[in-house]
């Protein structure tokens, strides 16, 4: 038995492009902060109204109208980027882990002059790259989009090699994604979200070619003050993350991403709203609310409403109390310090929830940088505990 599982680590050491650490629990990819990361909070709010647009009441964000706003880009500039390697020798590309979308993309070697600064991948220089052809595009709000060809290769997720992995292959991608330092997105939500659609997520080719035996993966996004970081595990979660019990909470996919229920949210043992479906989404920054309950939260903190989805709220954590987010019967915390997003050059404060004009929730950074997220796609459902250590 000894002998095995010591020639089994040794395989998992030789087949694995980079040292990453095997788990006992799962497999671990690391994550990385975006060192060219620039908050700002209303291009935040905004990216997000792009990414649910199609769910948006109107196009407006409180008093602004969202359609005369020049393109947003979707999905960069976050704060968490891994290092994934594609193909046959390893290509390896920064990729944001995205729980709400579900498209494996990144730019190629057929991508000409919008991608001076990525590193592209080669189909010729991998083995095992197969070609599919058919196009795929990912559209914005102004009618820019990237867009390119699929194809198929082997695909490494911290040393789990996921054969003929659809990729999106870019040729096409928008200025504002060129001056990110990330290269693509791993969307980690329902294949129903595909923008071609049948093809088969990473996850759901971790699952049919038996990579994991548990289908789950966990999700630890580190905090700047807690010295940034981060992992996710797939096949299993870590330990040592989860600081209290884990809460098991059925989720609701029919939109295709990872949806709850909150029962409320409260703050000094006071309800302060009723309940609303929340988007557990990783490639979101903010925790942002309804208007109507994002408005009933505000009024608790004191926070002004700058009438773009952020509120002004005041930079002294003392002053302010934890939000306690009820879900499924456990009380999650959100603490006044992470209520406090950035300080503006005037010497105010942007708060780290606001609103866009959906009917529910985006549970994003603010939300998952404080409790241990579990996501199971089979059941589906999600088991969520306070992070350790915070
Ligand atoms: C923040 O983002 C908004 C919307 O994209 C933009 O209009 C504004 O100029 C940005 N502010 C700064 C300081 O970059
Ligand atoms: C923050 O508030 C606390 C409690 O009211 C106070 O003691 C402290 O001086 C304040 N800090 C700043 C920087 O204003």
């Amino acid at each position: 038995m000894k002998t095995a599982a010591c020639i089994a680590a040794i395989m998992v050491a030789a087949i694995s492009v980079q040292a990453i650490p095997v788990n006992e629990d799962g497999w671990t990819v690391p994550l990385h902060d975006n060192p060219s990361y620039i908050p700002n909070a209303t291009h935040q709010v905004l990216r997000t109204w792009h990414k649910y647009k199609k769910f948006a009441l109107s196009d407006k964000i409180g008093h602004i109208s969202v359609g005369t706003i020049p393109f947003i880009d979707d999905g960069m500039d976050l704060e968490y980027y891994a290092f994934i390697t594609i193909g046959t020798p390893g290509q390896t590309f920064k990729l944001v882990f995205d729980t709400g979308s579900s498209d494996l993309w990144f730019p190629y070697t057929g991508c000409k002059s919008t991608c001076t600064d990525k590193t592209l991948y080669d189909p010729k220089k991998s083995t095992t790259y197969k070609k599919d052809g058919r196009p795929w595009s990912l559209r914005y709000g102004d009618g820019s989009e990237s867009s390119g060809i699929l194809a198929l290769d082997t695909f490494d997720l911290g040393g789990l090699k996921i054969k003929s992995q659809t990729i999106d292959m870019a040729d096409t991608i928008s200025p504002q994604f060129m001056q990110s330092v990330i290269d693509g997105i791993l969307g980690l939500a329902f294949n129903t979200l595909t923008t071609v659609p049948g093809i088969k997520t990473p996850v759901d080719n971790l699952l049919s070619q038996k990579l994991i035996s548990n289908p789950t993966f966990g999700v630890w996004l580190g905090k700047k003050s807690h010295g940034g970081g981060g992992e996710y595990v797939f096949g299993g979660y870590n330990r040592a993350k989860v600081g209290g019990t884990l809460t098991t909470v059925a989720v609701d996919n029919s939109q295709g991403w990872y949806a709850i229920n909150i029962k409320d949210v409260s703050s000094k043992g006071k309800t302060l709203t009723g309940s609303f479906s929340g988007v557990l989404d990783t490639g979101t920054t903010f925790l942002l609310f309804p208007q109507k309950v994002a408005d009933k939260i505000a009024a608790r903190f004191k926070a002004k409403d700058n009438g773009d989805g952020t509120y002004t709220i005041n930079c002294n954590a003392s002053k302010l109390a934890d939000m306690q987010l009820s879900i499924a019967g456990a009380k999650f915390k959100v603490p006044a310090a992470d209520l406090i997003y950035d300080t503006n050059t005037d010497g105010t404060c942007i708060a780290g929830f606001g609103y866009a004009n959906f009917p529910f929730a985006v549970l994003g950074d603010v939300f998952l940088k404080n409790n241990y997220v579990i996501f199971n796609p089979t059941v589906p459902q999600v088991q969520i505990a306070p992070l350790a250590g915070i």
